[in-house]
């Protein structure tokens, strides 16, 4: 069965919607507190070690209410179901979107159990050593060659794992970029390395390329049948990876009812698993999969990736906000927002409706950040006083992984102070000086969760694929495929072709043409 599709904007609730944002426009966020000191326990959900706060938003009752009808006008309820019951809700690319099912503990598929056990054993010879490179010296570095969906989520976990790590220490080579390439290998030795190449595709040009630098490079000091030792692969594309030389029992697979962006939970995070242990990736999985289960069977009300993409639609539809931020309180999650960045935007930047029509209303959304406190010194002034308005999410942990109390409690006196000075600015004070005037009325959600833990990871990064999930399904798009990224892939095949021959005249665009010229020019 097809996903519902319903126009948002022709639904009664978005119609009211409309009306209650006229009424609602300018009503302050910090008068609404003083009329009912209440708002911030009726607006929160308490959910296993997280505590979500959405009552610092420029919401009542009424568009909450309204909220929750415009999904199930649309047919939310629906949707999520389909989703999980497998049906080929990716239409245009014919595939069923399953990434929960790589942590549905309840009922694993037999080949994601098989799959699992795969890199559980393999992973284990890697840390204990027992997995041998070519002068039968242990692994002490592994380096993940793949892009997109195969880079920002491995990379973004051991990064935020780092807590959680072992010996082994993770690379990542994804950038085309020549000089990044050299720069890495010239740090890693052959003999002790080990490189994964993540493409589920197998005909990505970047990864192709860079693992054919690789290779190349390995055989300066290795032989041919060293190969095998240092070299595995994770495609979906058992055929193109052995033939680019990487031995059967060296291939982990991926399926096709995994989008590359979602991947990370399946043999994608292979490095992950290398690097933190297979407990704690499947702490991960489990982490991710109670979330599922919360999304699924919770009530609109109390569910959390509900309520937040509810949230961003009232801004991005309503008040037409043209992004917004995410800011993790936890240099851990330093690669967060690149990683969400490709997971929403990818998703969600489409201008065609289900039905095959230009929507005439605003799609996905433009995430950007960083981590705390280092963006209060960035680009804070612009969230404070700039006329943009920017919903923003604050991610915050109470109890730090290491034992320096005192500058956690320096780091969470921030978070909490940022939210308040964006909400309540400098209301009902007495400023004379126009330069030090905070409108406040900015709004924010707290998401504040115990600990950074395998589990907690799981669990937040699973909420902002539901909650992208939402969005799509209100917006009347595909959110799974991603024929953004093709033409521009086509074109460079042109473009390099006429770099390689020196024949700039066969570019169709004269601007293109002059630049390549240049470009030949420059370089000789
Ligand atoms: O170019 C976009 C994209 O197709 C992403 O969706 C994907 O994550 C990335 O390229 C890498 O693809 P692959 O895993 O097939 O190499």
């Amino acid at each position: 069965m097809s996903l519902p599709s319903i126009n948002p904007t022709k639904t009664e609730a978005w119609k009211a919607l409309e009306k209650h944002f006229q009424q609602i426009e300018s009503q302050e966020m910090q008068q609404v507190f003083l009329e009912n000191p209440n708002r911030a326990e009726r607006f929160k959900i308490e959910w296993q070690d997280f505590y979500v706060d959405y009552s610092k938003n420029r919401i009542t009752e009424k568009t909450i209410s309204l909220l929750f009808k415009l999904a199930e006008e649309v047919k939310l309820k629906e949707a999520i179901t389909q989703q999980f019951s497998g049906e080929k809700i990716n239409e245009t690319e014919n595939r069923a979107v399953l990434h929960t099912a790589l942590r549905d503990f309840d009922n694993m598929k037999p080949e994601v159990k098989a799959a699992l056990q795969k890199i559980k054993l393999f992973s284990e010879k890697i840390i204990s050593g027992n997995h041998k490179g070519y002068t039968g010296k242990a692994i002490t570095d592994i380096v993940n060659i793949g892009i997109g969906g195969s880079h920002l989520g491995p990379e973004m976990v051991t990064e935020a794992l780092q807590f959680y790590r072992n010996h082994i220490k993770i690379h990542f080579i994804a950038n085309i970029d020549g000089d990044d390439v050299t720069e890495k290998l010239n740090k890693l030795n052959p003999e002790t390395t080990l490189f994964i190449v993540v493409s589920k595709s197998f005909t990505t040009q970047e990864t192709i390329a860079n693992a054919s630098v690789v290779r190349e490079w390995f055989l300066k000091k290795g032989a041919e049948n060293d190969i095998q030792k240092h070299f595995v692969a994770v495609s979906a594309n058992e055929k193109g990876a052995k033939e680019f030389g990487i031995s059967e029992d060296n291939i982990f697979p991926m399926q096709d009812w995994v989008g590359g962006r979602f991947s990370l939970w399946s043999s994608v995070g292979l490095s992950v698993c290398c690097a933190v242990g297979f407990k704690n990736f499947e702490e991960l999985l489990k982490g991710a999969f109670e979330m599922d289960n919360h999304f699924k069977k919770e009530d609109f009300e109390k569910n959390i990736p509900v309520v937040l993409a509810l949230l961003s639609i009232w801004y991005n539809n309503f008040f037409k906000a043209e992004s917004e931020a995410v800011v993790a309180y936890s240099q851990y999650l330093n690669k967060l927002v690149p990683y969400l960045q490709q997971a929403v935007m990818e998703s969600n930047g489409k201008s065609v409706d289900r039905n095959g029509e230009k929507v005439n209303y605003q799609t996905g959304t433009i995430v950007w950040g960083n981590v705390g406190s280092n963006s209060q010194h960035a680009y804070f002034q612009l969230l404070h006083q700039g006329t943009k308005l920017i919903p923003t999410d604050f991610i915050g942990f109470s109890e730090p992984l290491h034992d320096n109390i005192e500058n956690h409690n320096i780091l969470m006196a921030n978070f909490f102070a940022q939210t308040e000075a964006l909400c309540e600015g400098t209301y009902n004070k007495k400023v004379e000086n126009p330069f030090k005037y905070f409108e406040g009325n900015k709004p924010t959600n707290t998401i504040l969760i115990k600990k950074l833990t395998p589990k907690n990871l799981g669990s937040l990064i699973a909420l902002y694929e539901h909650k992208l999930f939402v969005q799509g399904i209100i917006w009347n798009i595909f959110s799974f495929d991603q024929w953004g990224v093709e033409l521009g892939k086509t074109i460079a095949k042109g473009t390099l072709a006429t770099i390689e021959k020196r024949e700039p005249s066969a570019i169709v665009s004269a601007s293109t043409q002059q630049l390549i010229n240049k470009f030949l020019e420059l370089k000789s």
